[in-house]
C-alpha cells in the first residue's frame, strides 16, 4: 500500500539513473545506526557503517555489538561473514563506496536549552558531502526539528563537489529498543519524505523486500516526514502521562488507577497500549523529542498548539518524585540510613540504555536524602556505573535485596517480575515493596506478608484486588 503525496511543485526531476541494488553507508552506528546497517546487510545490500568513535567501529568490525539488543550480535556475525558489511571511520571511503547514505547520528537535548543539539547531524552531513563527487542520496533517519532537511539540502549542495546531483530525503525511524530487529525488518510502516520522484524511486530500492512484503509506505514532503516522528512520540508520551495524571487523581481520592486503566482499555477507541500507569517514560527518545518539538513549535510561531507537551513532561517527572515519596512513607518519613534496593537501571526492560532513565533518577534522589541505595540491573550495570559512580551496585538480585528495608521495582525486567515473593521475603530486612511499574502481582506479595505500594493504587484496596491482577485483555504495555 503506498500513499503518495508529492505535489507537482515539490517534485523535481533528476537525470541520475536509479540504482536497483544501491550500496549503502550508515553514518552513526549507535542503537539506531548499527541496527540499520546490520539489517540492511541482512537484506542483501553492501553496507559500510561509519562512526567517529573508533572503539565502536573496532567492536562492530570484530563482531561485538557495543550495546544490548536481543538477536543483534548473531545477526552482526552473519552479516560480517557474508562479506556485505564492514565498518570504518573514513568518510571518504563511505562516499566512494556507497550510493545511498543513511544519517543515524544522535540528536540529544542541547546542554543549555530544550532544543535538539544538531551539531552531530551537521558535522556528519558536512563531512560526507565534502567527498560526494557523483550523484548520491543522503537519507536522514535521526529525529530532527522540522525544517532540518530543507536546511541540510542547501548545506549539502553547497559543499558537495557534485552539487545538486546530491539530494536529501527523510526516512524517520520508529524502532523500539529491545525489538529493534523486528521493527527494522517488519516495521508497521515506512515513511519517505522526498522532494523528487528520483529520491522516492531510489529510496524504494533500499527497501525492495519490505515493500514487496506490503509494508505500508507513506510518501510525503520533507517537513511531513520530520513531523511524523515527533508527532508519534508526542502521542505516545501523552498517552502515558494521561494515565499517570489519572494516577495523581487516584492518589487524592482513594481510587485505583490500575482498575481505571483496565476499564479504559476495554474501550476499543482508547485501547490499552501505552496506558500503563507507573514511573513513566524515559530513554534517549521520548523526553528529549517532546521538549525539542515544543521548542521548535515555538520558533515556528505555533508554540500554543503543543503547549500541552510541557504538562506531559511535568506529569512524567512528578512520577519520579512521587515514587520517592512512597518509599519515604514506608520508612516513617525519613530516608536517612534506610537500606533501599533499587531493581532496575535501564529506562525499560530488554535494553541497557540509561539515557534519562527514571530508575536512576529515583535511585539518585533516594541517595540524596541519605538512603543507602543498592542498584541492580540485568544488562545496564556498566552504563549505570559509568554515568553514576556515586551509587552502589550489586552483582545480582539476591545481593541487591539482602537486608533491604524497602525494595523498589523501577524497571520491569522478567527476572524481577518472576521473582518469588516468599523467597525474596526471606532475604530482606522488612517486607516492603514499591512497584514503580505496576508489574508485580500485588495479591501474591500481600499474601506473602509484604506491604505492597504502587503509584495511584490505594494502600489498602477496598475492591476487586483479584480482578486487578488477572491477565489483561489488551496489553497494557509499551
Ligand atoms: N535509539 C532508538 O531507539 C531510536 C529510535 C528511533 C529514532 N532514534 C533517533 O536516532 C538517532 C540516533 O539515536 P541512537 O539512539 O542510535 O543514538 P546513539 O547515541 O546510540 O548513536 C549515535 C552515534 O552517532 C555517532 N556520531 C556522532 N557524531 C558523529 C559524526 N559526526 N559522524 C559519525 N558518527 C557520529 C556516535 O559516536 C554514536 O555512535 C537520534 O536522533 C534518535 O532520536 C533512536
Amino acid at each position: 500500500m503506498t500513499i503518495t503525496h508529492i505535489s507537482e511543485a515539490q517534485s523535481t526531476s533528476s537525470d541520475s539513473p536509479i540504482i536497483e541494488q544501491p550500496r549503502m553507508s550508515v553514518i552513526g552506528t549507535g542503537y539506531l545506526g548499527a541496527t540499520h546497517a546490520i539489517c540492511m546487510a541482512t537484506l542483501g545490500y553492501d553496507v559500510v557503517g561509519v562512526d567517529v568513535d573508533e572503539n565502536k567501529v573496532a567492536a562492530l568490525q570484530s563482531g561485538r555489538v557495543p550495546f544490548f539488543e536481543p538477536g543483534l550480535p548473531e545477526l552482526l556475525r552473519t552479516a560480517l561473514d557474508s562479506g556485505r558489511l564492514r565498518f570504518t571511520t573514513d568518510f571518504a571511503d563511505a562516499a566512494a563506496s556507497a550510493d545511498v547514505h543513511f544519517i543515524c547520528v544522535g540528536t540529544p537535548q542541547a546542554k543549555d536549552s530544550p532544543a535538539a543539539d544538531m551539531q552531530y547531524v551537521d558535522a556528519a552531513v558536512s563531512r560526507l558531502a565534502a567527498h560526494l563527487d557523483r550523484p548520491a542520496l543522503i537519507v536522514g533517519k535521526s529525529t530532527v526539528p522540522i525544517g532540518t532537511a530543507d536546511r541540510l539540502t542547501t548545506l549539502v549542495q553547497e559543499i558537495a563537489p557534485a552539487g545538486t546531483a546530491v539530494q536529501l530525503a527523510w526516512n524517520p525511524e520508529f524502532l523500539r529498543e529491545g525489538y529493534a530487529i523486528q521493527d527494522t525488518l517488519r516495521p508497521d510502516r515506512l515513511v519517505f519524505g522526498v522532494s523528487s520522484d528520483w529520491a522516492r524511486e531510489q529510496l524504494s530500492r533500499c527497501y525492495t523486500a519490505l515493500l514487496a512484503a506490503e509494508v505500508p509506505l507513506v510518501v510525503t514532503d520533507l517537513a511531513t516526514a520530520e513531523l511524523v516522528k515527533v508527532a508519534a512520540n508526542s502521542f505516545l508520551a501523552t498517552k502515558i502521562s494521561y494515565i499517570n495524571a489519572m494516577a495523581e487523581v487516584c492518589e487524592a481520592t482513594g481510587a485505583d488507577v490500575s482498575l481505571l486503566a483496565r476499564a479504559l482499555s476495554y474501550d476499543s477507541r482508547i485501547g490499552g497500549r501505552f496506558l500503563k500507569p507507573g514511573l513513566g517514560f524515559g530513554g534517549g527518545c521520548l523526553p528529549k523529542d517532546i521538549r525539542a518539538f515544543a521548542y521548535r513549535a515555538e520558533e515556528l510561531g505555533v508554540g500554543q498548539a503543543v503547549a500541552f507537551l510541557r504538562e506531559v513532561d511535568s506529569i512524567n517527572v512528578r512520577r519520579r518524585h512521587r515514587t520517592v515519596d512512597i518509599v519515604r512513607d514506608l520508612v516513617s518519613g525519613n530516608l536517612a540510613g534506610a537500606r533501599i534496593a533499587c531493581l532496575g537501571a535501564a529506562f525499560k526492560p530488554n535494553s541497557d540504555d540509561i539515557r534519562d532513565a527514571p530508575a536512576l533518577d529515583v535511585a539518585r534522589m533516594l541517595q540524596q536524602e541519605g538512603a543507602s541505595v543498592t542498584v541492580f540491573d540485568p544488562e545496564a550495570m556498566d552504563n549505570a556505573r559509568r554515568a553514576y559512580p556515586q551509587l552502589s551496585y550489586a552483582d545480582n538480585l539476591v545481593e541487591a535485596v539482602l537486608d533491604a528495608d524497602v525494595v523498589v521495582l523501577l524497571t520491569e525486567w522478567d527476572e524481577f517480575t518472576d521473582a518469588n515473593p516468599e523467597i525474596l521475603g526471606r532475604l530482606v530486612s522488612s517486607r516492603r515493596i514499591v512497584d514503580g511499574r505496576h508489574a508485580l502481582n500485588a495479591d501474591a506479595y500481600r499474601s506473602a506478608g509484604w506491604e505492597y505500594r504502587a503509584l495511584g493504587r490505594p494502600e489498602h484496596p477496598a475492591t476487586a484486588v483479584f480482578l486487578a491482577d488477572e491477565p489483561l485483555p489488551v496489553a497494557l504495555s509499551a
